[in-house]
């Protein structure tokens, strides 16, 4: 694979041709925060806290590192004053329906998310989608997965397989940006007795 050049954040980065701009800034140590994103999971972008900015067409552009490929001459900024607010906002969305999520709490006083911005709707889950994609993708079990669509778009454990493997497994459990996924758990396992 040909190699290419590009800068982040001032700095100059050899990457090779299709890895992303995340695993670009992450080779050379530059940390870009991620919540749908799992370095053995395919690449999905649906929560964009991963936002950075990049020169485009000699135009700045918000892209999402984690689903963005490098490119000849890309330039990068992962910390500027449109992407820490946009940061912001969508901690602060998220805070709405997890404002218990430690995880979101860290980034939320990292970025100055304000957590009661918005109205709450706890849900508890952010559908991030790494406990169904990777029991999908790399335990090939699907115990795991999404219903419904939308608003009230969320995760299920589908009893008759979670019943059989989930007790010996638990690997979703630590990728949970939430508490979510566990609860969930804990109440299938109580209906089932
Ligand atoms: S339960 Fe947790 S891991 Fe699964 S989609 Fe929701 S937030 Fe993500
Ligand atoms: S980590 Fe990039 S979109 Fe979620």
């Amino acid at each position: 694979m040909n190699e290419i050049f590009l800068k982040i954040d001032g700095r100059k980065v050899q990457a090779k041709e299709g890895i992303t701009v995340l695993q670009a800034a992450q080779s050379i140590g530059i940390n870009i925060p991620t919540l749908c994103h799992h370095e053995k999971l395919e690449a999905y972008g649906a929560c964009r806290i991963c936002t950075v900015e990049a020169e485009i067409g000699g135009r700045p552009r918000l892209i999402a590192a984690c689903v963005y490929p490098v490119e000849e001459n890309l330039v990068v900024r992962t910390r500027s004053a449109k992407v820490d607010r946009t940061r912001r906002v969508i901690l602060e969305e998220l805070l709405a329906h997890a404002p218990d999520s430690v995880q979101l709490q860290a980034l939320a006083q990292e970025y100055g998310a304000d957590k009661n911005r918005f109205e709450k709707e706890p849900s508890f889950c952010v559908l991030c989608g790494l406990c169904v994609r990777y029991c999908a993708e790399i335990k090939k079990n699907n115990a795991v997965g999404f219903s419904d669509r939308g608003a009230k778009r969320e995760i299920s454990f589908i009893p008759e397989i979670a019943s059989g493997s989930c007790w010996d497994c638990k690997e979703c459990f630590p990728l949970c940006p939430t508490s979510y996924l566990q609860a969930a758990y804990v109440l299938i396992e109580a209906l089932a007795k």
